[in-house]
């Protein structure tokens, strides 16, 4: 019987272990962390991320063979799998600055685990790493291992938040990675054997380290950079009239091309896109492959091209000047379903309406206004802290407001602006929202989830991403930042 330790329960490390405990219940699974708060949560009945099933999951497992703990070195010390999902921030200084993985909390979990093992173990990377941490992660076992004998295995994350559970319960495929030899094999069977009690054998892949470690980056990035293509595509039909749902839909009907992740968008957030894609770049530059990193770099670029093309929109329309006019943002989360502002774009879009002296007041179905306010307090890359050691810098003096419905959001304002896809949206009251508003009345949208035509009826000016302008958006061209 195998035992299992996941050090960090965030959002990768608490549904994956619940779903293995869930699906081997003679496996004991203990997630453990150094945030006292996310375990007392984990412990409770309001579970610290928000993630559509995953209650459930928990409860049917939790105390019987799933356990949370802050006695971190306890369940590593007698655990034979330790799964390692603790963050990987981007460095802000030193080498690297602003791509490469900051690795220091990888390297003291390694080096704890060292500290604390008295058995063998297998050590799985399953937070996101650059390429080759396995071989780092090995040496500083190796050097520290006073005769314990370690395995290490890639086995990167492919979940997606808001459907994590679905996507643990059925995956499109589980990838292990480990070393070609007869020792670092077993190891791999050990995993491929938990995994095979609920995913069939065709599904689980197994490869060696480095094409592991290398495949979660490049899905990552196939991933972001076609939202990136379609989102180029987007600017290009609202200068010609074509209109990029129409588009995306025609070509993703050819089946080498596939429907999904076609959605035009006011920008693609989350914790792994933009890091991946930067951790793929600095990898690129130290191999010498600078062309290599630049066509990746360019997915960031248009993403940010198209978060400032929103908010320039959004002011050129309303007379190039938001000063002063209260401007409603429905949805701060990176998606829907989730409660998660990580990389989201409502932070560079409502910093871009501050910066313009708007006055801000945001709805999100699931984002706690202290989440909203430490956002827009934060520096670029400083989220991928553990929440009780993020540099968290002064409260900003900038007039935002967080409301409990939409309608208080909209309450006087000149324009909403929709950044995330809550289904509630869609089925907001337009009409009565509208006449809550100034007027002109603008709607904004940045996910593409109204009916442009319907809400024009009302009274509304619409822009939407990618779709024909209305008249008064022709005339009042978007100037460049
Ligand atoms: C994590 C990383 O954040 C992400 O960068 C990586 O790509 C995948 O793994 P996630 O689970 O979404 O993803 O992150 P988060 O919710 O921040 O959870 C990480 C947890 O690790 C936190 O709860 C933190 O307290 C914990 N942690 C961190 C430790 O227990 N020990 C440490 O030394 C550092
Ligand atoms: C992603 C990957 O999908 C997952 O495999 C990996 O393990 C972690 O990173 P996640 O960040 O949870 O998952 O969300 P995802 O559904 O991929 O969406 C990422 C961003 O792209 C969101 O901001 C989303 O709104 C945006 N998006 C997605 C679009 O703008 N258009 C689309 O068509 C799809």
């Amino acid at each position: 019987m195998v035992k299992i330790c996941c050090i960090g329960a965030g959002y990768v490390g608490g549904p994956t272990m619940a779903v293995i405990a869930l699906k081997c219940p003679d496996v004991e699974v203990v997630v453990v962390d150094i945030s006292e708060a996310r375990i007392a949560g984990w412990n409770s009945d309001r579970l610290p991320i928000y993630e559509p099933g995953l209650d459930d999951v928990v409860k049917r497992c939790r105390g019987r063979n799933l356990f949370f703990s802050t006695d971190v070195e306890r369940y590593v010390g007698e655990a034979d799998v330790v799964f390692v999902s603790v963050n990987t921030p981007t460095k802000t200084r030193g080498l690297g600055a602003g791509k490469a993985a900051d690795l220091t909390y990888w390297e003291s979990a390694a080096r704890m685990i060292a500290d604390v093992s008295r058995s063998d173990k297998i050590v799985v990377e399953k937070s996101t790493v650059p390429v080759k941490t396995a071989e780092a992660i090995e040496k500083i076992l190796a050097h520290n291992g006073r005769g314990v004998r370690y395995q290490i295995l890639s086995n990167p994350e492919f979940l997606a938040e808001g459907t994590a559970v679905r996507d643990l319960f059925a995956p499109d495929r589980v990838l292990i990675g480990g070393r070609e030899t007869p020792e670092g094999q077993a190891a791999v069977k050990v995993l491929k054997d938990v995994y095979a009690r609920w995913v069939p054998e065709d599904r689980i892949i197994t490869t060696n380290l480095w094409s592991a470690e290398l495949s979660k980056l490049a899905a990552n990035a196939f991933l972001a950079q076609r939202i990136s293509s379609v989102n180029a595509i987007s600017a290009l039909c609202e200068a010609t009239g074509a209109d990029v749902t129409e588009v995306a839909c025609s070509i993703g009907k050819d089946s080498r091309i596939g429907p999904r992740f076609l959605s035009a968008s006011v920008g693609f957030g989350g914790s792994c896109f933009q890091k991946d894609i930067l951790n793929l770049v600095y990898i690129c530059e130290c191999y010498g492959l600078p062309e290599v990193a630049d066509y990746w770099r360019q997915v960031i670029g248009i993403n940010d091209y198209q978060k400032s093309r929103f908010v320039n929109r959004v002011v050129s329309s309303m007379f190039n000047t938001v000063a002063g006019k209260k401007v409603a943002v429905l949805g701060f989360a990176f998606k829907k379903d989730t409660g998660d502002t990580r990389e989201t774009p409502a932070i560079d879009v409502c910093r871009g309406l501050l910066g313009d002296k708007a006055v801000v007041s945001i709805y999100d179905p699931q984002v706690t206004e202290e989440q909203v306010r430490r956002d827009l307090a934060m520096n670029k890359f400083d989220w991928d802290h553990p929440r009780h050691l993020q540099p968290v810098g002064e409260p900003a003096d900038q007039p935002v407001a967080v409301t409990s419905d939409a309608y208080e959001a909209a309450h006087d304002a000149h324009a909403v602006c929709i950044l995330t896809e809550w289904e509630e949206f869609r089925n907001l009251d337009y009409r009565r929202m509208y006449d809550l508003m100034q007027k002109p009345a603008f709607v904004f949208d940045g996910r593409n989830i109204v009916d442009p035509e319907k809400l024009r009826d009302i009274g509304f000016i619409v822009y939407a991403i990618g779709k024909p302008l209305d008249q008064w958006l022709k005339d009042m061209p978007a100037v460049a930042s």
